[in-house]
């Protein structure tokens, strides 16, 4: 992405502000003019109060500058405010923006990105975006509005004098575009770092029992360290330049003071220049080289803002692999049948992790999927919902291509029980009512009743206003799955996809995992993938999946009086 471009999108993305941004720079137009007009009085306190002894001037000028300095003020806080404004803006809309971006993408996203980077991208790539935006992109607009005024005072007071800035400007070029271009190659690989570092955090956090576990605290430390030290030597890396600007930009303006007392001196002395013009001539070019030297500081912001934004739009830039086709339909109440048409679907375009997938599901029966681990059950349940796009075979519900109609009413008609049971930080009662955040009070009871969750549920200190921590990290792993159950039965959608978990549960638990399914599959469209074969004895039909293929297909009786894979993973678990 060239500048070009991101400053083109850069300017999208502000356009809805422009008119405060106008109204911004009028005011910072205004406070530049404030201050030449203070460098001006300059001239007229030293000839008029100190030399001359003019008691009027004496008298006046303190009030002139008291003003001054007061409408200086009131322009500065109207600019400074709607600048913060606008900033702010853009930070909560690119935010907002990448936020549902991420959330429209399929799984392979999710595969291929890494929580903590994308965690950086929202939270510290936009705050760089809006330093850009806000601190340096307007501030360049008003260091350049200061210089030129500045520089106009100086031009009138003594045009002799001012022509040393000439010699001065270009010499003091030379660091700023130099230092530029370094500073932008540090800010991307610093980005990059600050990503891995969010990454570590991210997943010794949330794995911090395995952590514990494993005893692995140290070894996490010197992951740790190894990440915020590469950090640390790339931000030195900036930081000298940094800090070698400043002294730099010093030495080159304080030559350009010695000068110019070198020449203006020799002026005051033969009479050719009032002390006063000179001491204004002064200061004016103090303040006019003030900004210059902050070039360098906004030109380093400017440039970590724009490889910020570049990697914002990369991710901004990534088509959501699943979408509703322009034409797409509503499908109607799911009520006739699910079937498979010879999917084949591999992740990496290597190896098929599926094929020849061929199956129907009439409405209000049970399938069970059956299979050793890896076999590709869980890949074959999240094609249905559309989690993962279909490349080769089909998907057909009720006679219409899962592609052909829209996502929301192709998920809002299914029912999902995960492996991993995912809950969020929230109350027992927000858990449950996921699906439905307006549900009644007793539908809510319902579901945790027929999951049997509400005895324990109860027995909670807040009852269902307890927080389960993140994650469900207060609740056992058995409460957590049947909060997970509770939550798909208050969806009541006609499809329901079951993906038993595999984690041991004690037997009084099992069997009220195993009831709350119970009453969750009870006149619903079921694919169950099992691990206890327990659950599906009473399924109308299984198949049994096997390196992703379909090898048997049949009754629990019929698998068993075939004595082929399903009777052999049988007796392995009840024998
Ligand atoms: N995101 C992914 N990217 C690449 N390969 C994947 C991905 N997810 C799963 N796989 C591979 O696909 C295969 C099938 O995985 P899947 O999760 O569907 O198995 P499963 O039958 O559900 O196994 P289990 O019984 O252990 O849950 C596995 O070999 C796995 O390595
Ligand atoms: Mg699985």
């Amino acid at each position: 992405m060239t500048n070009k471009d991101i400053f083109k999108r850069l300017y999208e993305v502000i356009h809805p502000y422009q008119v405060k941004l106008i109204v911004a720079m009028l005011a910072m137009i205004c406070v530049s003019a404030g201050t030449g007009a203070q460098t001006w009085l300059v001239k007229d306190v030293l000839d008029k109060i100190f030399i001359e002894k003019n008691t009027f001037y004496l008298e006046l000028l303190p009030l002139v500058l008291l003003l001054i300095f007061f409408l200086k003020g009131v322009v500065y806080y109207i600019y400074s405010i709607l600048l913060e404004q606008v900033g702010q803006s853009v930070i909560r809309d690119f935010r907002l923006d990448i936020f549902n971006h991420i959330h429209k993408q399929s799984l392979s996203f999710f595969n291929k990105m890494p929580t903590g980077t994308l965690m950086s991208r929202v939270i510290s790539d936009v705050a760089l975006i809006q330093q850009a935006v806000s601190k340096a992109l307007v501030g360049a607009v008003r260091d350049f509005f200061q210089v030129i005024i500045l520089l106009g005072v100086v031009f009138v007071m003594n045009w002799r004098l001012a022509m040393i800035t000439f010699i001065v400007l270009p010499i003091a070029a030379y660091p700023i575009v130099k230092f530029g271009r370094l500073f932008r190659k540090i800010s991307t690989s610093t980005q990059e770092e600050v990503a891995h570092v969010s990454n570590i955090l991210h997943e010794t956090i949330t794995g911090n029992r395995i952590v514990k576990a494993f005893t692995k605290e140290a070894y996490e430390g010197k992951r740790f360290q190894g990440q915020v030290t590469r950090l640390f030597v790339l931000t030195m890396k900036d930081a000298k330049y940094r800090c070698l600007q400043h002294p730099m930009m010093e030495f080159i303006g304080g030559g350009a003071i010695a000068l110019i007392i070198w020449f203006g001196g020799k002026e005051v002395i033969g009479g050719d220049m009032t002390p006063g013009t000179f001491f204004a001539f002064l200061t004016a070019l103090i303040a006019a080289y003030e900004p210059v030297k902050n070039v360098t500081k906004i030109n380093s912001t400017i440039q970590q803002g724009l490889a910020a934004a570049a990697r914002v739009f990369d991710i901004l830039d990534i088509e959501p692999e699943i979408r509703d086709k322009k034409d797409a339909v509503t499908l109607p109440p799911f009520s006739d049948r699910i079937e498979c048409k010879n999917i084949r679907f591999c992740y990496n375009e290597e190896e098929p992790i599926l094929s020849n997938i061929n199956l129907t599901v009439p409405a209000g029966q049970a399938l069970a999927i059956v299979g050793p681990s890896g076999g590709g059950k869980t890949t074959l349940t999240n094609l249905i919902p559309r989690f993962l796009e279909l490349k080769e075979g089909s998907i057909v519900i009720d006679g219409r291509d899962i592609r052909d109609i829209t996502v929301a009413s192709l998920r809002n008609q299914i029912a999902m029980v995960t492996q991993q049971t995912i809950l969020f930080n929230d109350t027992v009662r927000n858990n449950i009512a996921y699906g439905d955040q307006e549900a009644p009070e007793q539908k809510i009871h319902d579901a945790a009743k027929a999951a049997y969750a509400y005895d324990f549920i109860k027995a909670l200190p807040q009852g269902f206003d307890t927080m389960i921590g993140e994650g469900g990290a207060r609740l056992s792993g058995g409460q957590c799955q049947r909060i997970a159950i509770a939550r798909a039965l208050l969806k009541n959608a006609p499809i329901l996809i079951l993906d038993e978990a595999t984690s041991a549960l004690d037997t009084e638990s099992e069997r009220e995992v195993q009831n709350a399914l119970e009453n969750l599959m009870k006149d619903r469209t079921t694919l169950v993938i099992a691990h206890r074969l327990s659950t599906i004895k009473n399924a109308d039909r299984i198949i049994v999946i096997k390196d992703g293929v379909i090898v048997e297909q049949g009754t629990h009786d019929s698998l068993i009086a075939q004595k082929g894979e399903y009777e052999m993973l049988y007796t392995m678990q009840y024998t």
